[in-house]
């Protein structure tokens, strides 16, 4: 049996011999998809391209790219490589707009993910004998089962709170003493103010020793935050759900210096988001997966309109990840500069007296975009300090980041608090 305590031979492996597999997996997953999903046929067929014309790796980059469009002009399931017996589980993701995009998982594809996320929690630190505290929700969203399912591989104890219900949350890290938490960084902000009430302000002291984080995009400033006031090590987990989950990417403990992708899994490439040329390393772009090893819904090359750029391994063979900037839908144009929320988060955790809790509000005034940072003074601040307070995050945002703001300074409580995903943006640009 495998011990998910031990590093996998693959992980520490030659860059050659993860090269070599990634080859095999990929000719695979092509001839897969191609003949037995009519979507890439068609895709391949109308690019000129065919399965056997993939005789290195770099070869890939003879398909086309596949985009949630794609995914969701064959709602629901018209993107399924198996028969639909063979799918044991389905997931989906809320867009914003219309109906969900749905993914489906065969037997060995939950296989796969549970061990990749035991891989993912071993490689933050975890082991057999942690108890895990998994706060990502449970449901259609990939982020609980994902979290659950790896970490009973693990041999963790498994805590499947789910998210919500904050008071009873708290509870049950008092009573439990799980020493990992599996959430994302705004609903942990949210768990950690309720235990500093209950502790005389500094919750440093429960018994939690590990986060890992992600689901949204999340800055080094707020990292720092957390483990300052958690006292806990805060590392990063990446995934989505057209790809698998959480889990596709994660960060080592023994580096923090950005998510290891798994590559035995999924192949990674960054491309220009506007012409869709392929960047090389280092450079910053949208990153974009071809799944290796999935049977019920293989992707090729999908765009995630996650913005980052790929740095070579440091504790594993696979290469890195930087933090996700943003989406390229987040990306909001300000006056003609490119802004994302992780960029103004930084500059507000500069401020002593500000919370981490923030929104950022974009309306049109003719053709300019306007941005109002909303954010709240920390509960101990003194309100007298209003005014100095906004100058200072005002400046801060334009010496930093390049553009003016308006600023909302509000008292403690008054910016909604996140169970899940935090939505930071309010844009009332089409209203
Ligand atoms: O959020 C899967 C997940 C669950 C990842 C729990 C990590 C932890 P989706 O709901 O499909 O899946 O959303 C995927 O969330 O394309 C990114 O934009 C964003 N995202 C996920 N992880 C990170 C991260 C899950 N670590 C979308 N940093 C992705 C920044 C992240 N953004």
């Amino acid at each position: 049996m495998t011990d998910f305590n031990q590093l996998e031979a693959i992980e520490t492996a030659s860059v050659d011999e993860l090269r070599t597999l990634q080859f095999e997996r990929m000719k695979w997953t092509l001839e897969h998809a191609y003949n037995n999903v009519p979507m890439y046929k068609k895709k391949f067929d109308e690019a000129g391209v065919h399965p056997s014309d993939f005789k290195c790796l770099e070869d890939i980059n003879k398909f086309p790219y596949t985009t949630k469009q794609d995914l969701r002009d064959n709602y629901p399931f018209g993107t399924f490589a198996v028969p639909m017996k063979d799918v044991v589980r389905v997931h989906a993701s809320s867009g914003t707009t219309g109906k969900p995009t749905v993914v489906g998982y065969s037997q060995r594809d939950i296989d796969t993910w549970a061990t990749i996320v035991a891989r993912s929690i071993r490689a933050a630190g975890g082991s057999s004998e942690d108890m895990i505290h998994v706060a990502y929700g449970y449901g259609l969203f990939t982020g609980g089962l994902g979290a659950h399912y790896g970490a009973e591989k693990l041999g963790a104890t498994v805590v499947p709170m789910s998210g919500g219900q904050t008071e009873k949350q708290i509870q049950l890290i008092e009573d439990f003493q799980p020493t990992i938490i599996m959430v994302t960084p705004s609903y942990c902000l949210n768990l950690l103010d309720q235990l500093e009430k209950k502790h005389g302000g500094d919750a440093s002291n429960c018994s939690l020793k590990i986060g890992i984080f992600g689901a949204e995009p999340w800055s080094d400033s707020m990292r720092e935050e957390i483990e300052r006031r958690l006292g806990i090590k805060a590392l990063d987990i990446y995934g989505l759900s057209e790809v698998m989950g959480p889990g596709v990417a994660m960060e080592c403990a023994e580096t923090a210096d950005g998510p290891t992708i798994w590559e035995d899994h999924f192949y990674p490439e960054i491309i220009d988001p506007l012409s869709g040329s392929v960047m090389p390393d280092g450079e910053h772009g949208e990153l974009v997966f071809t799944s290796l090893t999935k049977e019920a819904m293989p992707v090729i090359r999908y765009r995630t309109r996650d913005l980052t750029r790929l740095l070579p391994g440091t504790a594993r063979t696979m290469r890195r990840m930087d933090k996700i900037t943003g989406r390229s839908d987040d990306m909001l144009i300000i006056r003609g500069v490119n802004v994302f929320p992780s960029q103004i988060e930084e500059q507000i955790l500069e401020v002593a007296e500000l919370s981490p809790h923030y929104q950022l509000e974009v309306v049109k005034k003719g053709n300019l975009d306007t941005m109002t940072v909303r954010v709240e003074l920390k509960e101990a601040a003194n309100t007298a300090c209003y005014d100095k307070v906004e100058s200072q995050l005002r400046h801060r945002i334009k010496t930093m980041v390049g553009i003016s703001t308006n600023i909302d300074i509000l008292p403690c409580g008054k910016i909604p608090r996140s169970e899940g995903k935090a939505q930071r943006v309010l844009d009332l640009r089409q209203a």
